[in-house]
């Protein structure tokens, strides 16, 4: 089948990456001319597992190609995938949606009749109702359909293959029936798929967000209890996971969420609520956010108490600089945060990481950056984890220590084993740690 994918971003790309692997003839559509062309000679815009490796096998194939016009796409295709932002209003915390207006009211001016349009975006319940009603002014024959997308950063190739479920928003059974058709080699791979109204999908997505970003800040407020009663959240967050009924996914304590979307998804669903008289229903998701901006300022208050109670003419090297690993992607990053307000206190920053050095420059120009740990870390006063890439379990202690001028590390994403640094001679310590 054909389709277009309009916003060629971390979800357009993979999503136009996979649609075209699995047999489908796609036509990935940007404003950003740069974007489209690297993407046109098979160079994905961002770091993702697989990513580049699909990209070139499905350009090749002649399945995948860009463009920058919605003309050329409402021409090629029925089926148009809205895969553009919904960052936060500069002005408040509410979603802001020019862009998905913007491409609606383009694409309704080319769209040929009984075309399809299927929001991807994360959008306030009653979007696709609102938009629906803009093109039927223009198509009478067009629908507004919802699909959300559940993906990951770091893993968004595998989740899109081998998606849980598949959440589609309609109005009429047509739409149902070729987004059905569209998604079946992973139905036949397991997917489960849910039919409904466009705003319960719209909710579904939006929900899903707030509940795993509700757990984050849960497990985190149990951290700061620990903290003050002299208990350990790393123990307490395995046995209270363990309990099949809560599970321990999304128990990891720390430094909190960031990323372009648990943030800016919370407070709109706030908003939005607000706004369709349901604010209480979802008042707590302003605690939930306020707990999690806390976690910066507790690991940052805890460093300051590390290196003596004030940053000024001290060294810390910064592990991590994405807002996950596996990401490139530094939006809303806690650890480029907590490396800005250490740099603002006095100290002298360097930063690690393997991936985002390139994005976290051109976000914080301050620290030095840099793509070798110990020279990151060199005569360090004190080394903070804030990404848990992988590479820092791989870290011998040992070598470090004559490398760094105090041998103090604080793991603010309590993922390290203590054991190798204590032994080492490490002064470990951990937000929710008895230490
Ligand atoms: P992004 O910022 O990486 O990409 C958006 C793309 O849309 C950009 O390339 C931009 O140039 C393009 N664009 C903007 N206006 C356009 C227009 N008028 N016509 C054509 N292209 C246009 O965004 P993203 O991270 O891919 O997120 C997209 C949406 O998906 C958001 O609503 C987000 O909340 C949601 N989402 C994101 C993720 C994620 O992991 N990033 C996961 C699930 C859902
Ligand atoms: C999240 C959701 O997991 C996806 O399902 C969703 O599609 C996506 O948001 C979205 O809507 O954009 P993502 O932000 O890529 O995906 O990454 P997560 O793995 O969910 O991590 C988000 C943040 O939470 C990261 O900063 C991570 O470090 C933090 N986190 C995660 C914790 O602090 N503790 C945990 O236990 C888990």
């Amino acid at each position: 089948m054909r389709m277009t994918v309009i916003g060629t971003g971390y979800v357009g790309t993979v999503h136009a990456a996979c649609m075209a692997a699995m047999g489908h003839e796609v036509l990935g559509i940007d404003v950003d001319a740069d974007r489209i062309a690297s993407l046109a000679a098979g160079r994905a815009p961002i770091r993702e597992a697989g990513l580049d490796e699909l990209l070139a096998r499905t350009v090749k194939s002649g399945r995948l190609r860009f463009s920058t016009s919605l003309a050329e796409g409402a021409a090629f295709a029925r089926t148009h995938f809205v895969c553009v932002g919904t960052p936060q209003r500069p002005d408040g915390e509410a979603a802001d949606l020019r862009c998905v207006d913007a491409v609606t009211d383009e694409l309704a001016r080319h769209l040929r009749p009984g075309s399809l349009v299927v929001g991807k975006s994360t959008v306030p319940v009653g979007t696709a109702a609102r938009l629906g009603r803009r093109i039927a002014a223009v198509v009478p024959d067009a629908e507004v359909a919802w699909n959300p997308e559940f993906l990951r950063e770091g893993s968004a190739v595998q989740d899109s293959m081998r998606p849980e479920r598949i959440v589609v928003g309609v109005t009429s059974a047509h739409a149902e029936s070729v987004l059905r058709t569209l998604y079946t080699p992973l139905l036949r791979a397991g997917a489960v798929f849910f039919s409904t109204d466009t705003a319960t999908a719209e909710l579904v997505k939006v929900a899903a967000n707030s509940f795993l970003a509700t757990k984050i800040s849960f497990i985190n407020a149990m951290a700061e209890v620990c903290d003050a009663a002299g208990a350990d959240v790393t123990v307490l967050a395995a046995a209270v996971g363990a309990d099949s009924r809560i599970g321990e996914l999304f128990l990891e304590p720390g430094l909190g969420f960031g990323g372009s979307c648990f943030p800016k998804d919370i407070r709109a669903f706030a908003a939005r609520a607000e706004e369709i008289g349901a604010g209480e229903a979802v008042a707590f998701l302003h605690e939930v956010d306020r707990i999690n901006t806390r976690q910066r300022e507790r690991t940052v208050s805890r460093a300051r108490r590390l290196v003596g109670g004030s940053f000024a003419d001290r060294r810390v090297a910064v592990l991590g600089a994405s807002f996950k690993p596996g990401s490139d992607d530094v939006r809303d990053s806690p650890s480029l945060a907590v490396a800005a307000s250490v740099a603002r206190e006095g100290a002298t920053v360097r930063v690690h990481d393997p991936q985002a050095l390139d994005n976290a420059r051109a976000a914080l120009p301050d620290p030095t950056y840099t793509l070798d740990i110990p020279k990151a870390c060199e005569q360090a006063d004190l080394v903070l984890h804030l990404t848990p890439w992988p590479e820092y379990q791989q870290i011998d202690p040992r070598a470090l220590v004559p490398v760094v001028r105090h041998p103090v590390l604080l793991d603010a994403r309590n993922s390290l084993d203590a054991r190798p640094w204590r032994a080492a001679g490490w002064s470990l310590h951990a937000l929710g740690d008895p230490t």
